[in-house]
This record gives structure tokens, C-alpha cells and sequence, in this order.
């Protein structure tokens, strides 16, 4: 079978003030009223072909998440979580998924994981390539979606695809690198070699716990022994604190993808975004003549390509430009657009993220 492991744990700083540890990015409502995890419960249950969806997050989302679930399919499903009592990242997570999925149903069990906080516009395009990446899966493959690049974005891994798979569009990932520097990134984007990764995988329970093993033998040893004497068959699994705190924290990105000489790409073209930041967001609506996007109440004197985001209060500018204004109940954020990834230096300075 086909397991969709949804991942939701990040706070999402570059989206402060409305992303909070009390209200991560994945519960942020969107244009349409809907949130990034609802839309990612939904996609998951597409391609799960009534199966069960694996949702691992940390134990303070549980009962938000399980109510958004319960307003789609109904209180009554049984589509699992496994509770994290601290954030690891996404190794950990994503092993714990592994090792989960790979008792209940055996070592060929293809997981695919999803990030809880990601837009898809093209639906049908997205199963296309899930159908593509599972048959990669298959074949022992660990497979991330490429994404074509249209800036030097820093803040995503970078994928430089390799040789033609045979019998699939899929190709081998030549070399993966997480999180490049500006210089790098540019180089890599103008060769055109290049692909982003999505941060979605696709691969076989066993084939990525082998390779936990041999590249961060840390992690799948100390996922490994949160296991032993834990009840599996409990729902909600609330995985154990003594243990899981003792595994490193490192992104799977660092952990597994950057070494593994086994990985695959599949072409991600169906209307990608990571929703990572306020330009990101204002992308999402439409724009008046001045350029200006507006959710909420806010009126705009000669100023253009503005993105306000009003909560209760009305808001009002003059003669600016190019601005993010985003205002909630106890903080204002302005910002230049083209700095929206900055936003996340704000949190960095607060000393409670609250
Ligand atoms: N359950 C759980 N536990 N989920 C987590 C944890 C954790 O400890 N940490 C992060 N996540 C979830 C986040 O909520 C998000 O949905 C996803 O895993 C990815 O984590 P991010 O923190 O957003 O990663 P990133 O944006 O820095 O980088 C990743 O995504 C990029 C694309 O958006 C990498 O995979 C990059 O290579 C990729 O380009
Ligand atoms: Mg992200």
C-alpha cells in the first residue's frame, strides 16, 4: 500500500505574527477559508485509495488537527497519529513514520510524506506523479519531487538531476544539497541542472530505514529504542520523551537525501509553493489596479503593490509602496516585500515566540 505520513511540527517564522508556536503556519487559513492542513488531509485521503493517512506532529497540535480531520471524514475514522513530546525535525519524524509503518504492514509499505504546510494547485498532475514516484519507490528508490526553480532561493535544497531511469520520467538525483548559499544558489539556478525539492518523498519502509541506518546510525538507534515497551496499538501513539529527547535534531534533508546515493527525482509540475512567506501568501490574491491586495478591511491612499492582512481593525496607508502589512490582535508587522524572508529574524529577536 500507499501510506501518506503527513508532517506538521514547524512554527513557520517567516509568517509571524499570524504563524505562532500556539498557531503554526499548517492552521493558518488560506484565501478560501481553508487551512494548509485540512488541504493536506485531503490530498492525502486522494491518494491513500481509502487507506489510512499517518499524521506525525507534536503532541500539542493533536486535538486541533484531529478536529479539522473529524470536519472532513467525521469523528468516527481511525487514520493514525504518532505524537512527538519535543521537535527532532524531520528525520526523527519521518523515521518514527518508517518504523510504524513498517511493523504494520511490512518493509515494502511505500510512504509518502507530506509536509502539512505546502499549496498544490493541480491535483490530478500531483497523483500523476505520486503514481510515478511509488513505482520508483518500488524499485528501492528513495524519491523526491523537483520542483523548477525561478529565483536563488536560499531557503530550499537544491537538486541536480542526474541520469534518465529506465522505464520511468524519473531521473537519478546526480547530487542533493540542502540549503545552499546566495552565490550557490544562483549558479545552480542558471545552469539549469538544477531542481528544488519539495521536501515531499516517496519511498519503501525498509529502503529508508536502511538508509537511516548506514548515514545517521544516531537517529534510527535512538527512534529505534522509543519503540521497545511502548504499546503500538494505542491511538493516539504518544511517543516517549526520555527516549525520542535523546535523539539528535536534523532535518532528513542533512540526515539522508544529501548522502543517499539511491534517490530518484520526479518532476513536481502541479502548481507548487511552500506558502513560505508573506509574498508568498499575497500571491494567493488578487490584485487591484494599484497592484494593492487586501484581506481584511484597509484603505490605501496612493500607494501600489501593497499585501495588507487586517484582523478586526481597519487599516490605512499613504503614499507607500511595496509594502507587507500584516496587523492581528497584539502585533503589527510591516515590511518591504522583497524582504519577507527577513521576517523570521523578528521571532529570532523575540525572546518568547508566543
Ligand atoms: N512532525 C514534525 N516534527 N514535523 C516537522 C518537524 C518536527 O520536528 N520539523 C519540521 N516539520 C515539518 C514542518 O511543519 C514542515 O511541514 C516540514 O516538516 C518541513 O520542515 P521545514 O522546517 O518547513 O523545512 P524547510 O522549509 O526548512 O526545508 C524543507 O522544505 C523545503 C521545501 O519547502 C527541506 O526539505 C528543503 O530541502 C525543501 O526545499
Ligand atoms: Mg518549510
Amino acid at each position: 500500500p500507499l501510506i501518506p505520513v503527513i508532517l506538521s511540527g514547524g512554527a513557520g517564522t517567516r509568517l509571524w505574527p499570524v504563524s505562532r508556536r500556539a498557531h503554526p503556519k499548517p492552521f493558518m487559513r488560506l484565501v478560501d477559508g481553508e487551512s494548509l492542513a485540512e488541504k493536506t488531509f485531503r490530498r492525502a485521503l486522494s491518494v491513500a485509495a481509502g487507506g489510512p493517512v499517518l499524521t506525525v506532529t507534536s503532541r500539542d497540535y493533536y486535538f486541533y488537527t484531529r478536529d479539522l480531520y473529524d470536519g472532513i471524514v467525521g469523528e468516527d475514522h481511525e487514520h493514525p497519529f504518532l505524537l512527538e513530546p519535543v521537535g527532532r525535525n524531520t528525520a526523527p519524524a519521518i523515521a518514527l513514520a518508517a518504523l510504524y509503518l513498517e511493523r504494520k504492514f511490512g518493509p515494502e509499505a511505500s510512504l509518502l510524506v507530506l509536509p502539512a504546510d505546502h499549496l498544490i494547485r493541480d491535483e490530478a498532475a500531483f497523483r500523476t506523479a505520486v503514481d510515478e514516484a511509488q513505482a520508483l519507490a518500488a524499485r528501492d528508490y528513495l524519491v523526491t519531487f523537483g520542483i523548477h526553480p525561478t529565483q536563488p532561493e536560499t531557503g530550499f535544497g537544491y537538486i541536480r538531476k542526474g541520469q534518465r531511469i529506465e522505464n520511468s520520467s524519473g531521473r537519478e538525483v546526480a547530487a542533493f544539497v540542502e540549503k545552499p548559499d546566495a552565490e550557490t544558489a544562483r549558479e545552480y539556478v542558471a545552469s539549469g541542472d538544477y531542481d528544488w525539492n519539495s521536501g515531499m518523498f516517496c519511498f519503501q519502509a525498509g529502503a529508508f530505514i536502511k538508509a537511516l541506518e548506514q548515514h545517521a546510525p544516531d537517529v534510527h538507534e535512538a527512534v529505534t529504542a522509543c519503540w521497545a515497551g511502548m504499546d503500538r496499538f494505542r491511538q493516539p501513539l504518544e511517543i516517549p520523551a526520555e527516549e525520542f529527547g535523546q535523539c539528535p535534531a536534523i532535518s532528513v534533508d542533512y540526515a539522508v537525501m544529501e548522502k543517499s546515493d539511491r534517490s530518484a527525482v520526479v518532476a513536481g509540475d502541479f502548481g507548487w509553493s511552500d506558502i513560505g512567506s508573506w509574498k508568498a501568501i499575497s500571491e494567493l490574491y488578487e490584485s487591484d489596479a494599484a497592484g494593492n491586495r487586501i484581506h481584511g478591511r484597509a484603505v490605501l491612499v496612493e500607494s501600489t503593490d501593497c499585501f495588507v492582512q487586517g484582523d478586526k481593525r481597519l487599516v490605512a496607508a499613504v503614499g507607500v509602496k511595496d509594502l507587507v502589512i500584516v496587523d492581528t490582535g497584539d502585533a503589527v508587522l510591516v515590511a518591504d516585500r522583497e524582504r519577507a524572508q527577513d521576517v523570521k529574524e523578528v521571532v529570532n529577536q523575540l525572546t518568547d515566540l508566543e
